[in-house]
């Protein structure tokens, strides 16, 4: 624990009260999840279903509820069939116990989240990292497997990073290579895509090219849970084996029915989306302006301003807290030693003088020492 302190990687818990603090740190992308709609839908589905799901799915904790969730997210991406998780961390677990046997091969982003490593690692298969979003890595190192059932790991949006992975040329790539591809794109849907459908609505990629789609739901649906997408054979077979599903009371009824009109407002209200990306690349802009280190500077909400030091990262995230902005600083093992960042993620309900403000202040937080 002392350690721990002396290193700076204690970590905290705020709470935020939208009052004291512009959050700059929350995946609710969209502000859904104070939307007055999803707050009726949930005293709605509170009369209908009450609380708790009472058991597992695959006892008596799948309701009505529970299948329009799953049947409306299905018809939204254009898949087969869907498949509802408590969790991202149950999806991604579940999945990859699934899919990758002890003599499969896995071939993941070196900076794929922690869940996907759990359950790569959980699942006893042999695994090999590339080097971020490196397309040639990962193709080298598929090149060498022989005769082994191979899997291709990713997420479509980095989640410390801000950076989008090519999945068209991934997909192309896992279908040369025969392996499964694996896409987590907790940070992508709601927020890519013409129809805010995610990674496979924004490079228009079918079931075909992307086989089994993780779906998180605490981002920009402001919900929880996760959905995993694809053929019915691929759920099928998810349904009858994943442990994180059949061993962990179902989500509550009325997450699933307020979840759904979630989905409608995505698809209704694309002006959250437009407003998001203009925000975006106004961002983009005022740190270039400043020469503030961004990450990655690709389109996304997720914007990490790389600082180095535990120390300093935890120093200016105070400080910055001082003038009523709250901002993530993450340190590792989220991200590789000596890379602490602010991680700063925009949401369409955002003003361009808050970030304004805030970029001065980060820009200004050395010279104030002079
Ligand atoms: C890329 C990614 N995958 C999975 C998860 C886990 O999702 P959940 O919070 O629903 O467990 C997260 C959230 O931290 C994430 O960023």
């Amino acid at each position: 624990m002392l350690q721990r302190a002396e290193r700076h990687l204690l970590r905290s818990r705020y709470i935020h009260n939208g009052r004291e603090h512009i959050n700059f740190c929350s995946n609710d992308y969209l502000n859904l999840a104070t939307h007055p709609a999803i707050k009726n839908a949930l005293i709605k589905g509170a009369q209908e279903f009450g609380l708790g799901s009472t058991s597992s799915p695959v006892v008596s904790g799948y309701s009505r509820a529970h299948r329009l969730l799953e049947e409306t997210f299905a018809k939204f991406l254009n898949r087969e069939r869907a498949l509802l998780f408590n969790s991202g961390y149950h999806a991604n677990l579940g999945v990859l116990t699934t899919f990758a046997r002890r003599n499969s091969v896995i071939i993941a982003d070196k900076l794929c989240h922690a869940s996907l490593i759990d359950g790569i690692v959980l699942s006893r298969a042999n695994y090999y990292r590339y080097h971020h979003n490196n397309l040639a890595h990962a193709e080298s190192l598929l090149n060498k497997i022989m005769g082994q059932e191979k899997l291709l790991v990713t997420e479509s949006v980095f989640s410390m990073q801000g950076s989008i992975s090519n999945i068209k040329k991934l997909a192309d790539i896992a279908n040369r290579y025969q392996a499964m591809l694996i896409v987590d794109d907790a940070h992508g849907v709601g927020v890519l895509g013409e129809q805010g459908g995610g990674i496979c609505d924004y490079y228009q990629l079918s079931q075909h090219a992307v086989p089994c789609l993780i779906t998180p739901l605490g981002k920009a649906l402001g919900s929880m849970g996760a959905i995993v997408s694809g053929a019915n054979d691929v759920i099928e077979e998810l349904l009858q084996s994943a442990r994180t599903y059949h061993y962990s009371t179902a989500l509550p009824p009325v997450i699933c029915f307020a979840t759904v009109t979630a989905i409608k407002i995505i698809q209704e209200e694309s002006w959250r989306r437009k407003k998001l990306q203009h925000l975006i690349t106004f961002f983009n802009h005022e740190a270039k302006i400043r020469s503030l280190p961004l990450v990655s500077h690709d389109a996304t909400p997720i914007k990490s301003i790389l600082v180095g030091e535990n120390k300093t990262t935890l120093e200016l995230q105070h400080y910055l807290m001082q003038f009523g902005y709250f901002v993530s600083c993450i340190r590792p093992p989220t991200v590789p030693i000596n890379t602490a960042r602010l991680r700063i993620s925009l949401n369409c309900a955002h003003e361009e003088k808050q970030i304004i403000h805030l970029l001065d202040l980060i820009h200004n937080y050395d010279k104030r020492k002079n």
